[in-house]
């Protein structure tokens, strides 16, 4: 009882921001951070620790991103790994530009648009979501490889050390991997690597505390760290990756993993309340529909209408259903079919989509149509750095489910993703995170699945202003979208806008997510007489965002997790 009133506490008292969290009121000393010159958030202790400490000893904020991905590849298996790939959002500050990187994985060249259906045409989602079918080929140890040899300055080698150190020498398990392992165990236990690693004598799963070390993977960082990027995708890693991969009947090829490309992309961008939102373009569909959302909500005085209110929540969950109307239509890889990211960012197109929200009803989904596009124009994980120059990191990396596919490359250490699952098995199935699937995003062989990771960069006056993101499939792009909204429109301080009770809207399901315990019993009451179906859901996301203030930064690691934020 004493703990559900906690939950409900009311924070952020001494800004007179009144808004309810689900987090606990010692956390705000736990999360936040104030700097004068760098500040690192990540949603691990150790990576956040060594990141630091590179940026302290000299290294930029390229060194200090490969450091960060290759520690939390180690401190967050469940999550993310050099078996997966992600997205990084750089702001230069000495060129006043925003690059947006595209290391995601790619299907093998074997892969077929009905691989994922029975026969009959059902779709097989266990095929997608386990085992060797669910495999893409691997893409974050050549983006992070190609990224550095572009702007890195410290040696590559010494980057990787921390990471080689701490999976080595261990970490002790933590509640999320705890969580994970146990949700996970049946997979896990097939697999002798796996059972290695994460179960203790090889019977029952480690418990909290318990050392996580893993040797294998310390070796495979070694090749890696001495033979750069064909230290993973050639030589005796490649070959024990493809040989584990095809003695499982999977379609993964040493070819797939040669082939495999970086590629540098446009970011999109869009003037929201006179800042400059830069987030990521597709095959991502984040950056469309964090945008998508705010410009949508732009045409209302939510602020007047107040953090939280029955109003504000309305209009926010009928933009995010809105916006994932066109995620299921428009939305692919881009170098297979064109993506309307002009027409979908249109302004004039947005007030129009604006237009159709019903203020007073909720709308069924059934019922939201499509608007013409104007003629001409689970885990997962995010951490955001910022340096001493003004230069900003923003990255989102994952293997997609928890533990990926479930299949580590023997000997290796690598947990290979399941980010097949990403793609669409036939138009209108659900994926893991019930996304419905459309005809863009179909397999094929070498295309990208779409994503709905969303590192996002926002400028004010042509200067750095924030950094953020968060993993948890579509609920990315709802929850880096909400904490804009509370900074920007509510202005709230960075903590409470990352703290404060989130919602989430997709479309189909048609449902109101809520984050439990609840917003306010009088807000939900309402919400429903609007015609919202209301659920209490924990959502997953963990934003870590960092914001310029007049001293430095401040960094913000989301309180629902175990990350840090620091700086110096
Ligand atoms: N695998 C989750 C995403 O890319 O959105």
């Amino acid at each position: 009882m004493l703990k559900a009133l906690i939950l409900l506490l009311l924070v952020g008292c001494a800004h007179k921001v009144h808004i309810v969290t689900p987090v606990e009121p010692f956390s705000r000393k736990q999360y936040e951070a104030e700097s004068k010159n760098h500040m690192v958030t990540s949603q691990g202790e150790a990576t956040t620790k060594a990141t630091l400490e590179i940026l302290k000893s000299g290294g930029n904020i390229i060194d200090a991103f490969v450091t960060a991905s290759f520690m939390i590849s180690v401190e967050r298996p469940q999550s993310t790994g050099i078996g997966g790939g992600g997205f990084l959002l750089l702001y230069k500050k000495n060129e006043n530009k925003v690059y947006a990187f595209d290391f995601r994985e790619m299907a093998p060249v074997l892969s077929r648009k009905n691989m994922f259906l029975s026969k009959n045409g059902t779709p097989q989602s266990l095929l997608s979501q386990v085992g060797p079918l669910a495999i893409a080929t691997p893409g974050l140890v050549a983006g992070l490889f190609e990224i550095h040899q572009k702007w890195g300055k410290l040696a590559w080698s010494e980057l990787l050390a921390p990471a080689i150190n701490l999976a080595r020498v261990g970490f002790p398990n933590y509640p999320h991997l705890h969580l994970a392992i146990n949700d996970r165990k049946h997979v896990l236990a097939s697999d002798p690597d796996a059972k290695r690693i994460f179960f203790k004598d090889g019977d029952a799963p480690l418990t909290l505390g318990e050392l996580i070390i893993q040797e294998d993977l310390a070796r495979t960082l070694e090749l890696i760290a001495e033979h750069g990027k064909d230290g993973f995708y050639k030589g005796q890693v490649a070959k024990s990756i493809i040989k584990t991969v095809r003695s499982k009947r999977g379609i993964l090829t040493e070819k797939d993993l040669r082939d495999y490309k970086v590629k540098e992309r446009v970011p999109v961008s869009s003037i929201y309340k006179g800042l400059k939102i830069f987030s990521m373009p597709p095959p991502s569909s984040g950056g469309v529909h964090v945008i998508q959302i705010l410009k949508m909500l732009e045409n209302y005085n939510l602020k007047k209408m107040g953090p939280q209110s029955v109003g504000a929540v309305h209009l926010t969950a009928q933009s995010m259903q809105r916006a994932f109307l066109d995620r299921a239509t428009y939305l692919g890889d881009p170098d297979f079919s064109e993506v309307p990211v002009g027409k979908l960012l249109d302004p004039a197109y947005l007030h129009k989509l604006s237009e159709q929200i019903n203020t007073e009803k909720a709308i069924k989904a059934v019922d939201l149509n499509l608007v013409p596009l104007p003629k001409e124009s689970t885990e997962t994980t995010h951490f955001s750095i910022a340096d001493s120059e003004g230069n900003l990191v923003a990255s989102t990396q994952t293997i997609n489910g928890w533990f990926g596919s479930g299949v580590i490359a023997k000997g290796t250490g690598i947990i290979l993703n399941n980010e097949m699952d990403d793609f669409a098995q036939k138009v209108g199935a659900l994926n893991l995170f019930s996304a419905v699937g459309g005809e863009k995003n179909l397999v094929e062989p070498k295309k990208r699945p779409l994503s709905s990771m969303s590192p996002t960069i926002i400028l004010k006056n042509e200067s750095p202003y924030m950094a953020l993101g968060s993993p948890s499939g579509t609920r990315i792009i709802t929850c880096v979208a909400q904490t804009i909204l509370n900074a920007v429109e509510f202005e709230m301080p960075l903590f409470e806008s990352v703290a404060a009770t989130r919602i989430h809207q997709q479309w189909q399901p048609d449902k109101l997510k809520i984050e439990s315990p609840f917003l306010n019993q009088k807000v939900e009451s309402e919400l429903k007489l609007k015609g919202h179906d209301v659920v209490h859901e924990k959502l997953g996301c963990s934003i870590q965002a960092i914001q310029k203030t007049k001293n430095g930064w401040i960094g913000v690691s989301d309180p629902r997790g175990e990350g840090l934020a620091l700086g110096n």
